[in-house]
Order: C-alpha cells, then structure tokens, then sequence
C-alpha cells in the first residue's frame, strides 16, 4: 500500500465535486492486483486507519483523476496547426498524406512514443485514439502503451474509398486485419480495441456491413467514428447513403450504434438523432479546439441534455489544437456561451472538469474503472501544483470556493499544472 497526503479532488454519483484541502489517498492492489484507490478523503479521519502505510507528503499540490480523452488522432501528432478552409480540404491536404507515413512502422513506433509522452506531460491517462489503416500502426501504439502499463483503446482505421494510395484499404482484408487485431490485443493488460470506420463517405456499403457484423460478434469492443462534424461532409453522407434517415442513421442501419460506440462531434444533429444516441446508449466525443479551428460548428450542450445523451470532451489532435484538457475545458465554455444563446447548465467548472474525468469514463462504458478517485477505481492520477505559474498562484490563492478554484485552473492551466502524472500509482 502506498498513501499520499494533499488536496484531494474527486467526484461523487451525481458528478459534483467532493474536495478535500487536506485530504488522504491510499492505494494499493485489488483481489486481482490491479493499483487500484483503496481509501479516499481527509487525512484526518483517514490517517488512523493507516497508520503504518508511509505517507508521501504534497504539500500545496491537488491530486486529481487522470484525464480522459475520449477522441484523439495519434497519427495527427504532427498535423497540429494546419489551417484548411474545412474539414475535407483539411483531410486531403493535410492528413491523409501524412497518415500515408505510418506504413513505416518504426516511424510509427517513434510518433507513438512521442505522443504517449504527450499525453503524460498533460496529465491524460487514458485515451480513445485512432491510428492509421495501417495495421502496424495499431501494434506501435499498443505495445508501446503496454510497455507503460496504459489503459488505451485504438484500432485500424477503416477507409475502403474517396481516400487516396497510401491510406486507401481493401474491404475484405481490412475486416481480416480488424479481427487480428482484436484477437491479438483486445483485453491484454489494460488495453482495448475499438472498430474504427473512418467516417462513412469513406467505407463503402460493404466495409461497414462488415465492421457492424465485427461489432455484433465482439460486443466488448468498441466502436469509434466520426459524424456531422462539418455541413459539407453531412451533404456527402446523405448523397452517398440517401436510403437512411440521417447521416447518424447510416451508422444505426450498419450495427454501429451501441454501448461502447463513440462519435466524434455531433454536431448538426437534429432531435430524432439525439435520441437514437440516447436510445442506443452511444455516446459523443465533444471536440471544441478542433471544431473552432476547423469552423465546424457548435455542439448543442442544451439539445444533448434535454435528450439526455451521453457525451465527454476530447482534444481530437490534429484537427485540435491542444493535447491540454484545461485547453479543452476552456473551449467547451467558450464555445458553449458562444452557441447557445442561454448560458448553458452544463458549463459551470465542476461540470467541464466532470466531463474530461468521470463522466467521459462513463461515456466510454469504463465508469467505476478509471476517471475518478473513489475507492475502486485504478489508481491513475495527477499532482497539479496550482502555483505553477505566477498568475496561477496568486489566482488559485484567492479562490474562495471549488468552482473559483476549479474555473481559475481551466482558464490559466496548461501541461505546466501538471507536475505529475501517475499511472497505477
Ligand atoms: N472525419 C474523417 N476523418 C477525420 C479526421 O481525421 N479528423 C476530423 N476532425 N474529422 C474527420
Ligand atoms: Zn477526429
């Protein structure tokens, strides 16, 4: 067992924050030996209880979950940064042949290496990514999430056409390769693997009866896509698939709305669409630096609770700008006042913060598992030092209340908060 004293930050069943300014968090191995949190709360109702575990002592540093990004691009790592009118223009100038790189596996070893360490620099420490449809690009990442004792999902994208040589699939190997893939890593350590066609006017009919009949037989495994992100994308989709409802709906008609399915943006929904993402219990990676700097549009905070869907924040690097959640949270607020014309319920500190920890882990079907520091769940974790910066520290000093201290860190904080980040701890 190990016990560390500091501020302790972590979220009860109604997703309000429980803070404690001097606070115990204790840790150690399950039945199974997973590090898991074994006790959580004031040092000094805590601390008799374990009196002989030795404590490491933080004065002045928060403990806080582990973030989650619940949509990332690990192969867009270097294509942070570039501007396109759009979204399309976007993929076809700049992303899609970058991701031609990753048929080079030891390239794909040294951008996955660098990434991982990105996402510890920023304190996330679980993310849902996509790789490239190269499947040596899904064994980079996950053995190099492996060797750091991760807890990650990612899987081969799927793009059997509109995408040039270099990224382009074939259908009937891609589906070969999805199920390799799950076989070879679905479930070792802490990883897992997720479906991922790329979007839909990039797999043909075939490819994504394929991935949803893949997705019916492997009911553990995720799914991940991305949906009415752009107002030029959704005209294709309804083009290419004018027998479905909507462009949501084409995911729905292939077997790809479930438990465990994520889709990126969501945003030109209409009602009967969220609530066929409540209904199916699929749940949306809401991605605000990547929408503002593609002109994507806004999500609908407001839609999504009165339906009642569940979504978390994502960076969605490299159509995001930042691997930071407190980049990430601060966009959501923004664009959140900005796209609504009420300020929206979903917007106060605890909330944003809520929805990058715990709320994402239930949104990926990993609530109770990791996102929060309540008895039970791993033991993945960050130390913030709220005094990081000068304005940081003379800010959070004369935070009166959680959310001041809360919204000062969202609107200062960037990877300098984070003093450390620990995974199994
Ligand atoms: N739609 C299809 N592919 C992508 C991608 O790589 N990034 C974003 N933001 N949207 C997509
Ligand atoms: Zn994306």
């Amino acid at each position: 067992m190990k016990a560390y004293q500091a501020s302790l930050l972590r979220f009860d069943e109604h997703g309000q924050a429980v803070y404690e300014t001097d606070g115990l968090l204790v840790t150690g191995p399950d039945a199974s030996g997973r590090r898991v949190v074994l006790a959580a709360g004031s040092y000094g109702a805590l601390a008799p209880h374990y009196a002989d575990v030795p404590v490491q002592r933080l004065p002045g540093r928060i403990l806080a979950p582990g973030f989650l990004d619940l949509h990332i691009h690990y192969p867009q790592t270097d294509v942070i940064g570039s501007p396109a009118e759009g979204l399309l223009p976007w993929l076809e100038h700049y992303t899609f042949p970058h991701e031609a790189r990753f048929a080079d596996a030891d390239y794909a070893a040294d951008v996955a290496r660098f990434f991982l360490d990105e996402l510890a620099r920023n304190g996330v420490t679980t993310a849902l990514t996509f790789a490239t449809s190269h499947p040596g690009s899904v064994d980079a990442l996950f053995g190099e999430a492996q060797r750091r004792g991760l807890r990650l999902i990612t899987g081969k994208c799927l793009m059997d056409r509109h995408s040039p040589d270099g990224v382009r699939d074939e259908t009937e190997q891609s589906l070969i390769d999805s199920e390799a893939l799950i076989r070879r890593w679905h479930g070792v350590d802490r990883l897992g693997y997720a479906i991922t066609p790329r979007f839909a006017p990039s797999c043909t009919e075939a490819q994504l009866t394929g991935a949803g009949e893949l997705a019916a037989r492997y009911p553990e495994v995720w799914i991940q896509s991305h949906v009415s992100e752009n107002l030029d994308e959704v005209r294709w989709a309804r083009e290419l698939f004018p027998a479905s409802r909507s462009y949501l709906a084409v995911y729905d008609d292939h077997g790809l709305m479930r438990e465990r399915a994520v889709y990126a943006h969501c945003i030109h929904f209409d009602d009967d669409d969220r609530a066929l993402m409540r209904d199916t219990g699929t749940a949306a990676a809401v991605s605000p630096t990547s929408n503002l700097f593609l002109g994507s549009g806004f999500f609908d905070y407001a839609g999504a609770e009165r339906v009642g869907f569940r979504f978390g924040l994502a960076s969605d690097v490299g159509g995001g700008t930042s691997f930071s959640p407190f980049h990430t949270m601060l966009a959501a607020y923004t664009a959140g006042r900005e796209g609504q014309t009420k300020a929206g319920l979903s917007l106060s500190p605890q909330h944003l913060w809520w929805q990058h920890t715990a709320g994402a882990a239930q949104a990926l079907g990993l609530g109770g598992v990791v996102g929060n520091l309540q008895p039970g769940h791993e033991a993945d974790f960050i130390v913030l030092n709220p005094a990081a910066t000068p304005l940081l520290a003379r800010r959070t000093g004369q935070a009166q209340s959680v959310d001041e201290l809360l919204f000062a860190m969202i609107v200062l904080g960037d990877d300098r908060l984070v003093e450390k980040t620990v995974i199994s701890g």
